[in-house]
């Protein structure tokens, strides 16, 4: 299957007076058609930074994101405006970012549409139903919870009939049983409209309740978490041990990154061997004295003797 968003080496650099962040170093992405999968890191790690490239809010500084056909570094701003409405919908964490306050849910949802010109009064109520909100479609933003909101606002991303849902901490401001319900809305959208979810979440918990999280470590992706059996409909969305196999990703030019923890462990340096043998890749920790770079003792060594104020 093709996939339908591609992040090729992509970099972002922010520059703020003559300081530079470099957001995202060299990012490698694929995501496939109605999946429904997550970005996970820490704060800082370039998260919402790539979910804003995606969304067409930001640009890339280098490297190649590509949703749908869609080259998202070489956009005029007239492409750009109709990716915004067409292509993508968004969910933002901040659930009053997502509504206008003193219009009704139906209302909401109809708002994309006015701005695209092709309001459809029936597709706005069967998107309501479809978030299971069938009920509350006369109800103002006030007078529904934030889990309401939020599907509310799933609804109204869905509104243009987009490709591809993003979804930037959606439950952040949820208590686990709303958090619950809002994935499955994700999980029942994706199946009936056949939208691609793409969530940024920093909780693990969540992220198991979906098909497959890539970590982002540093402006890269590390680790990819890959459930061995995609939920059906309605399914309890719980991890246990046999659900998921983790994989370490390699970039595109086969690079690949040993996780913090497994280098402390054994107390690997800057360099490994790489054999082959039984059909497998075996990584070795070089035995003392077969590579002089390696040893922090010998490293520290050198430094204390030699000095660095002279
Ligand atoms: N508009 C901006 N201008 C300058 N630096 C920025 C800007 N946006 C993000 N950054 C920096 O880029 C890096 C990545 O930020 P980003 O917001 O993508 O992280 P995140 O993973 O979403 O974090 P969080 O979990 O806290 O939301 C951070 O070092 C941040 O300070
Ligand atoms: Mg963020």
């Amino acid at each position: 299957m093709e996939p339908i968003i591609t992040c090729d080496n992509l970099v972002k650099i922010y520059r703020i007076a003559d300081l530079e962040v470099m957001a995202l170093q060299g990012l490698d992405l694929k995501i496939y058609p109605q999946e429904v999968m997550a970005i996970i890191g820490a704060s800082g790690s370039g998260k919402s930074t790539l979910l804003n490239i995606l969304g067409g809010l930001d640009e890339p500084t280098a490297g190649s994101a590509v949703v749908a056909g869609w080259n998202l570094g070489r956009l005029t701003r007239s492409q750009r405006l109709v990716y915004m409405r067409e292509i993508v919908g968004f969910v933002w964490q901040n659930v009053a970012r997502n509504l206008v306050p003193y219009l009704t849910a139906e209302e909401n949802v109809l708002v994309p549409m006015i701005l695209n010109g092709k309001t459809d009064r029936a597709w706005a109520r069967e998107l309501l139903e479809a978030v299971g909100l069938g009920h509350r479609i006369h109800h103002r933003p006030l007078e529904m919870s934030g889990g309401e909101q939020q599907r509310v606002a799933i609804a109204i991303a869905l509104a243009n009939r987009p490709k591809v849902l993003l979804a930037d901490e959606p439950t952040g401001a949820l208590d686990t049983r709303s958090s619950r319900q809002v994935l499955e809305v994700f999980h029942h959208v994706s199946r009936a409209y056949g939208v691609t979810v793409v969530i940024v979440t920093h909780d693990r918990n969540m992220a198991y309740a979906v098909d497959r999280f890539i970590e982002i470590r540093d402006g890269k992706t590390s680790v990819e978490t890959v459930r061995r059996r995609p939920l059906s409909e309605g399914e309890h969305i719980e991890k246990d041990e046999e659900s998921h196999d983790e994989y370490v990703v390699l970039d595109s030019a086969g690079r690949l990154q040993i996780p913090p923890e497994y280098r402390e462990a054994l107390g690997i340096g800057n360099r490994l061997r790489v054999e082959v043998e039984d059909g497998k890749i075996v990584l070795k920790v070089p035995e003392a004295g077969q590579s002089q770079e390696d040893s922090p003792e010998e490293a520290g060594e050198q430094q204390d003797g030699q000095g660095f104020a002279g």
